[in-house]
């Protein structure tokens, strides 16, 4: 006989998910909170759990871009971007097709669709067991610090996740890029973990989203406060003010910091990929009551830095509510 304890980490993640409950699940980017995506109901408590605004839509993620699809109007553009960049940190948002079974709920209301697969051989050994697609934010509470590692899963997130599969640190450590593949030029809609030169190199230049977006639920996730720490957050820092801990980048003078967490030393190759897979980590490490505040040091904004010092701005932004 079978009894819960002798499954394994992946056949109780199969069953919690069946059952309509929530997983913790690796990918390289960061950890998502996945859930079935066909499922109101399951798609219905990732929202409760993460606390998130109703309006803002979730990814479907797929193992295969044969999965991938016959959920979404696909478009040339939409093969070339998913050949040369699944599995991967790319998600493409495209128009839902007619007979799509993912869940209204995940699309917000939206016509449109983001969907992705990752590389994380365990997201992709879940994708494929499941074979349905799964909706993953990233597990985290809405608009806290986004989880890079398992433990961070629970911190965020406690009882309201059945089973959180363990795959390690995630590689790439920032979100997926996102673009809006449903109008008529590619958009950027999040930077993120591929490089937006990367991209354009396929599809030529991306419109970026503009102000006027932000206000609407067409590319929500780029609300102004986000990834906040319970810290406040200085950006551009270069000597400390009062008792602040230091994230520290390349070749500076990290004297008088109360605290230092290198996202990348003076010396380490490819700078700019180990602060981005370090950022949220190193934010968590910094976000502590013995501190007045985090301070970080200049990034530069080539390659990843694009994505990293838009995580860095929303963390450092102006929020309405004090955390505790
Ligand atoms: O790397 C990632 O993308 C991670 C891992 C777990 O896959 N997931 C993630 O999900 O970051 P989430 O929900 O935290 O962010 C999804 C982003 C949000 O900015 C959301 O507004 C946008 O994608 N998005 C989702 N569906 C969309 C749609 N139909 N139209 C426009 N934007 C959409
Ligand atoms: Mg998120």
């Amino acid at each position: 006989m079978t009894t819960p304890s002798d499954a394994t980490p992946l056949e109780s993640a199969l069953t919690a998910l069946r059952a309509g409950q929530l997983v913790g699940m690796p990918t390289e980017t960061v950890y998502g909170l996945a859930a079935d995506a066909t499922l109101d109901l399951a798609v219905a408590r990732v929202y409760a759990a993460k606390g998130r605004p109703e309006l803002n839509p979730l990814i479907a993620h797929v193992h295969t871009v044969d999965a991938a699809r016959p959920l979404v109007e696909w478009t040339p553009t939409a093969e070339r971007l998913a050949t040369a960049f699944w599995p991967g940190p790319l998600t493409l948002v495209l128009q839902r097709s007619a007979t799509c079974p993912v869940s209204r709920l995940a699309s917000a209301g939206l016509d449109s669709l983001a969907l992705r697969v990752p590389s994380h051989p365990l997201a992709l050994r879940l994708l494929a067991a499941f074979g349905a697609p799964l909706v993953a934010p990233s597990a985290n509470r809405s608009g806290r610090i986004s989880p890079t590692e398992a433990r961070h899963v629970h911190e965020e997130l406690g009882r309201s996740v059945e089973v959180v599969l363990d795959g390690g640190p995630c590689e790439v450590g920032l979100e997926s890029t996102v673009i809006d593949l449903s109008g008529s030029t590619p958009t950027l809609l999040r930077p993120g973990g591929l490089p937006r030169a990367a991209i354009e190199a396929l599809v030529g230049p991306l419109a970026s989203a503009g102000a006027a977006d932000r206000a609407r639920p067409h590319a929500p996730g780029l609300a102004e406060s986000h990834y906040a720490p319970g810290l406040p957050v200085r950006l551009n820092a270069t000597h400390p003010q009062g008792r602040e801990a230091l994230l520290a980048f390349g070749d500076v003078d990290v004297t008088g910091f109360a605290h230092v967490s290198w996202l990348a030393r003076p010396d380490e190759p490819e700078p700019l990929l180990r602060a981005a897979a370090r950022l949220f980590g190193a934010l968590r490490a910094c976000d502590d009551p013995r501190f007045d505040r985090i301070a970080v040091s200049p990034l530069p904004e080539d390659g990843l830095g694009e994505a990293l010092n838009d995580r860095l701005r929303r963390a450092a932004a102006e929020r309405p509510e004090k955390r505790p």
